[in-house]
Order: C-alpha cells, then sequence, then structure tokens
C-alpha cells in the first residue's frame, strides 16, 4: 500500500501551516493525516468530550478564510460512533476553496468542526429488513465507513452489502483498507466477518470487476456476482451516498423495485445522502 500516513507533526516542517489557532471557537486537534494519493486523503482529529453523533451522520467542519471567516462544508463522520477519535475522507481539489488547503493539515493544526450532527443516512430512517445495501461512489463511502463499525447494523440485518464504484483503482485504496481494518476490528471484526460483503467496482481503469452499479444492478451482473435475489421491497434496505447523478439514478432504479425514500420523521426503505465533497 502507497498510502502516506502521519502520525507526528515532523511534517510541519517543510509546509506553511494551514490550521486555525488553538483558541478558535470548535477547534480541534489534527492526530494524523493519511495521503492515499494525490487526490484523495483522510485525517483523525480529537473527539469532543461530550459530542455524540449517530452512525452515518456528517457534521460541517472547516478552516478560516483569508478574512478570517470560518470556511464550512459539510463532512460525513468516517468514524464509528464508539471511537474514541474522529475521521473524515476528503478529495484535494486544487483551486477548491476548503480542500485546497485542507489538503495540507499536518499532525499537531487545529481544524473547526462545528459539534451539530445531522443527516438521514442513519438506522433510524429505515423500517426493518433482511439485507442492508450501501452504495457508495467516490468518497460517498464516508458514512458507511462509520456504519459497517456499529454492531447494531449487523443486529438489525442478516447481510451487509457495501458497494464502491470509483473511476480508479488506487481510489478503492481507502475502502480496502477500511474493509480490513473492520474485519480484524477486536469489537466488530467478528460480526463485519460473518455479515459483511464488499463489492468494489471501477469504471476507468482496468479491474476485477468494472462497471458502473446502476449497470451492474440493472443487468443483474451484481445480483449473480454476489448470489443474492434481486432487490426487493419485502427484505432489502438502501443507504445510497455519491454523486447527484448516482443518487439520482439509483433512486429510479429503486422506486421501480417498489422502494421508498425514508427520513428521520418517516422511515421507509431506503435513504440517500449526497457525497459532501469539499
Ligand atoms: P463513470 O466513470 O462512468 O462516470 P465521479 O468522480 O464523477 O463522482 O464518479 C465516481 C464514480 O461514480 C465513477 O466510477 C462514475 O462512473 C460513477 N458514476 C457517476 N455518475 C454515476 C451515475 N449517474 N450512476 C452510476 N454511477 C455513476
Amino acid at each position: 500500500m502507497s498510502a502516506q500516513t502521519s502520525t507526528s507533526a515532523s511534517s510541519h516542517d517543510t509546509k506553511l501551516s494551514v490550521g486555525v489557532p488553538a483558541d478558535t471557537k470548535d477547534a480541534v486537534k489534527v492526530l494524523s493525516v493519511t495521503h492515499w494519493n494525490d487526490r484523495l486523503f483522510h485525517f483523525e482529529v480529537e473527539r469532543p468530550s461530550s459530542f455524540r453523533f449517530r452512525s452515518g451522520e456528517f457534521v460541517m467542519i472547516g478552516l478560516l478564510n483569508d478574512e478570517g471567516k470560518p470556511l464550512l462544508r459539510a463532512y460525513s463522520i468516517a468514524a464509528p460512533f464508539w471511537s474514541e477519535t474522529l475521521a473524515f475522507y476528503s478529495i484535494k481539489v486544487q483551486d477548491g476553496p476548503l480542500t485546497s488547503k485542507l489538503q495540507n493539515i499536518a499532525v499537531g493544526d487545529y481544524i473547526i468542526m462545528k459539534t451539530k450532527p445531522v443527516g438521514t443516512l442513519v438506522l433510524d430512517a429505515l423500517i426493518p429488513g433482511k439485507r442492508l445495501y450501501m452504495i457508495a461512489t467516490g468518497t460517498g463511502i464516508a458514512p458507511f465507513a462509520s456504519l459497517i463499525r456499529d454492531p447494531e447494523v449487523y443486529e438489525q440485518y442478516d447481510e451487509v452489502i457495501l458497494t464502491h464504484t470509483c473511476r480508479e483503482t488506487d481510489e478503492l485504496a481507502y475502502g480496502k483498507w477500511l474493509i480490513e481494518e473492520t474485519k480484524k476490528d477486536p469489537l466488530i471484526g467478528e460480526l463485519a466477518a460473518a455479515q459483511l460483503r464488499y463489492y468494489p467496482t471501477t469504471t476507468r481503469d482496468e479491474s476485477p470487476k468494472m462497471g458502473r452499479i446502476t449497470t451492474l444492478i440493472e443487468n443483474g451482473t451484481l445480483y449473480e456476482d454476489l448470489n443474492v435475489p434481486p432487490l426487493s421491497a419485502e427484505t432489502d434496505r438502501v443507504m445510497i451516498c455519491g454523486s447527484m447523478g448516482l443518487n439520482t439514478d439509483v433512486k429510479a432504479l429503486l422506486e421501480a423495485a417498489g422502494l421508498e425514500e425514508g427520513a428521520n420523521s418517516k422511515p421507509a426503505t431506503y435513504v440517500l445522502e449526497k457525497a459532501f465533497v469539499g
């Protein structure tokens, strides 16, 4: 694996700090930074002691802009609810207002994190079922990094299927690492090893499984590969997190199969959230 992880402040030496002053309102300290490639990174921050969230929720995080005003974006929390630290997974956009700077954060820097978690990609917004699909593209995998480490997921569903589609093979590295970590986790590993199935695909690079997830659902390849029956509103529940196009197209497929969109106030058979990218 070619990911570069820093857990000490030494990487500060060569870079100008982009963090906020430690006494900034809602500042949290960066504990580690992992660069997966020139387009993707993830980082861990300290968890404020009173901070609670439900698996799959997001918060606003960011830095100060040149005028000293908070520049915040919604980021799914990519850590389990029981973790002592929080984590986020992000793209790097070279001219993006936030991620052009955020990608340079280093261990010991502070970022802003608002402590009001929200979101619809939560177990509470789904009615009971047998099989839970989690359909992600790109950084849309982030909320599932939290959900697949929630024991409740495995209590509520017999089978959990995480699909992750990216353009290129190296964009799958974080997901692969996440699955490995989850399956060897002392708390959740055994449940995940027995009930979690991972289905990575690429659309542009050559890889063992190619194609958009929508195509693989429509032509039945997904069901054949996993040896599961076609989507059914009786047994299957779905969470979607990716680009607007993905959300719209998967939504249409699900509704054709009789599934209905759920919300915190009205649980149903599928939920979606757009990918929160800087
Ligand atoms: P594709 O390469 O065919 O566009 P993006 O980086 O544009 O968000 O895309 C991430 C992944 O999601 C890519 O593999 C992309 O496939 C796929 N994708 C984008 N839009 C859709 C869609 N409407 N339905 C299914 N997959 C999509």
